[in-house]
């Protein structure tokens, strides 16, 4: 049994945890050797941190399925990204279909405009797993709705949205996905899923550091940007530059975060997109076939049969979530993360409002024997040991 001298990290779907060696060693490398100051100047140093940026976008376009990459915008997180989508493209009046297994990060901006601007929200019915129907699309849209917000895969349940479906019933709307757990786990292509919008973060399934993210926006499509200021191009306008993606990146940006993000995309090509995701299947299948031994405890999504993402949430009779976590951690040096996970309304959608659950979430790195013992820490605090 591990002690906390040896702890086990079970938190991948807050941040992913370890980061590759590729990552570190780059942005390391990164710091030690050139200013980050890119865009701004004509030396050597500014040049190469230009270079770092471009790459990146190169890399973020072509692993999304973007022809321009242009279109690729980079920010501090996904919060970032959606801000930008949501209140740059919605107008008074307008109607947005979303669903019940959203994150803070969409919620709070779409109830904010609902009183300030006179947003209309329709809210997708959802499984008791956190499933949505595609075919409920069609009949919930109307001629005033502009955006369709979809969380790809739940940080809660794990229960993975059928995108390809859902972007062939968006009619008119706009289809913004908000693909934080999902992106370099899952396959994301912007044209064969139709999407207009995909906001992305850095420091999850894509190995980046913190400080990391942003959205890719369809050729066609363009929304105000919600901070202006220096670009480093057309300085000699005090208008904002309406350039791609210059008018949304305005200030000094995240050069070492953006090249270790980079670093993270090229460990994914190299591993196999496919490969990271079979592992984390596999731990998660060993996780649920294990949970669903253990007297007491209840899990709150999809089946281990068929595709979901790595977050499981579950709840213990007895025993409250924080403590579950408490106990984890400080007896068997097991992390994970207890509560409503920043997404109410996922938790009120599958009963577990307002405690929330207990959320354990494997990822690349973890090992069999880590989810063994997450099993039977669990098996004991059950059994009262
Ligand atoms: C589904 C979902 N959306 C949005 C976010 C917010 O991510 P960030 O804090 O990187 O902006 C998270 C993070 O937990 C998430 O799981």
């Amino acid at each position: 049994m591990p002690d906390s001298s040896s702890p086990i990290y079970l938190d991948n779907a807050a941040t992913s945890f370890p980061k590759p060696p590729e990552v570190v060693e780059t942005m390391h490398r990164l710091i030690r050797e050139i200013s980050l100051s890119p865009g701004r100047s004509a030396h050597r140093f500014s040049l190469a941190a230009s270079r770092v940026i471009f790459e990146a976008r190169e890399l973020i376009a072509d692993f999304f399925g973007c022809p321009d990459s242009s279109r690729v915008v980079f920010t501090s997180n996904v919060t970032e990204a959606l801000n930008v989508g949501i209140f740059g493209l919605l107008e008074p009046g307008d109607q947005v279909l979303t669903t019940g297994m959203e994150h803070n990060s969409v919620m709070r901006p779409l109830r904010h405009l609902e009183k300030t601007r006179g947003l209309r929200l329709e809210i997708l019915p959802t499984s008791s797993t956190g499933a949505i129907d595609p075919d409920d699309i069609p009949k919930r849209l109307s001629g005033k709705t502009r955006l369709i917000i979809i969380n790809h895969v739940s940080n809660v349940t794990g229960a993975v949205a059928d995108l390809a479906a859902i972007g062939a019933r968006k009619g008119g709307a706009l289809l913004m996905v908000d693909a934080a757990q999902s992106a370099g786990v899952f396959p994301l292509e912007m044209g064969a899923m139709r999407i207009d919008f995909l906001a992305f973060t850095g420091h999850k399934g894509l190995f980046g550091p913190t400080g990391t993210g942003g959205f890719l926006l369809r050729e066609g499509i363009m929304a105000p940007p919600l901070k202006m200021g220096g670009t480093g191009s057309n300085s000699e306008q005090e208008e904002q530059p309406q350039l791609m993606p210059d008018c949304y990146e305005s200030g000094t940006p995240n050069t070492l975060g953006i090249g270790g993000l980079a670093a993270g995309l090229e460990f994914i090509r190299t591993t196999g997109r496919e490969t990271i995701r079979r592992h984390e299947e596999h731990l998660t299948r060993l996780l649920l076939d294990g949970l669903s031994q253990i007297q007491g405890v209840t899990v709150h999504g999809p089946p281990a049969s068929g595709s979901r993402g790595s977050a499981v949430s579950l709840t213990m009779a007895g025993r409250s979530v924080a403590d579950l976590a408490f106990l984890l951690d400080r007896r068997f040096g097991i992390m994970a993360r207890a509560g409503l996970h920043c997404t109410p309304a996922a938790h009120r959608s599958i009963t577990t409002f307002p405690q929330g659950a207990l959320r354990l979430s494997p990822g690349f790195f973890n090992t069999e024997a880590e989810i063994q013992a997450v099993l039977a820490a669990l098996d004991q605090i059950s059994a009262g040991s």
